[in-house]
């Protein structure tokens, strides 16, 4: 079972790879080590910057809202933002799958100064018993961010309910948010598509887990489905919310107004319990 998500870890690179294209800290150093130490053939495609440097600004813009100063990432992958919020004080725990965060770990140790308050581990989001493990690291009387992004399109809704099920469990103990990125309406699949005829087939080709059928209708569908799970306060986000903040546009010379329609498309949302 965990070698069908394990197929789903080559995208990892593809999201670290137009993260260079951004001011985001420390990407370039990551990136440079993974073209050094990688040999997964993934399909680079650079004009993916804004909407991965929105995700990823939206992210942490919500994030900041929160009462909290711990932190959950699931299939947190190469990105840098462990690294950054651990930096700041944060207790952060990253969890992949065994490659990826193998790779983080070297990363972390060979490129960046000691962290006490940055831990990479390797777990399945569809099983508890790896949540139960994060719990050593964190304070118990604190409330708790999880988030994530890049994980759920790549699951069937059964799946999707599962890690909502496992994080729902997770907030039930400790209290805090999910800010999940991975709410992806078709709609946005139908925008990517016009913009980037190729990359959601290079997506099939790689993970064989790229399904239109594993999205989500709309907002009522994001809202009915989880909450069936439980959460029960569900704020929904889009992408273009950070527009003004994005610098992919000028390093790579793309028209600032080209991108609003993906990403007035693309959804963050952030559920309590
Ligand atoms: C598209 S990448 C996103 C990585 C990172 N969040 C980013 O935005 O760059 C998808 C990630 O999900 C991880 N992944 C896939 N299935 C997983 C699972 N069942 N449990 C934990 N991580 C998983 C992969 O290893 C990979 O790192």
């Amino acid at each position: 079972m965990l070698e069908s998500y394990e197929s789903v870890s080559p995208t990892a690179i593809l999201t670290s790879y137009p993260r260079i294209f951004t001011d985001i800290p420390y990407e370039k150093e990551i990136y440079e080590w993974l073209s050094k130490n990688c040999s997964e053939e993934v399909q680079l495609n650079k004009l993916l910057a804004p909407e991965i440097e929105a995700r990823y600004k939206l992210a942490n813009t919500l994030l900041d809202k929160q009462n909290v100063a711990q932190v959950l990432e699931l299939a947190a992958g190469y990105s840098s933002r462990g690294l950054i919020y651990s930096q700041k004080g944060y207790k952060y725990v990253e969890m992949d799958l065994e490659g990826v965060s193998n790779n983080k770990k070297r990363i972390i140790n060979e490129l960046f100064e000691k962290n006490n308050n940055l831990h990479i581990l390797s777990g399945n989001a569809l099983n508890m018993d790896d949540y139960i493990k994060c719990e050593e690291y964190y304070d118990s009387s604190k409330e708790l961010a999880i988030i994530n992004e890049g994980l759920l399109r790549y699951l069937t809704f059964d799946e999707k309910r599962t890690v909502g099920q496992n994080i729902y469990n997770m907030l039930k103990k400790h209290g805090g948010v999910w800010i999940t990125c991975d709410v992806t309406p078709k709609k946005f699949i139908k925008k990517q598509d016009e913009q980037n005829p190729t990359l959601n087939n290079s997506l099939n080709t790689v993970t064989s887990r790229n399904n239109l059928n594993d999205r989500f209708e709309d907002e009522n569908h994001i809202r009915e489905f989880f909450g069936e799970i439980g959460f029960k306060n569900i704020e929904i986000h889009k992408f273009i919310e950070v527009k003004d903040e994005l610098k992919s546009f000028n390093i790579l010379g793309i028209d600032r107004n080209s991108c609003d329609e993906l990403l007035e498309s693309a959804l963050v949302a952030i559920l309590k319990i």
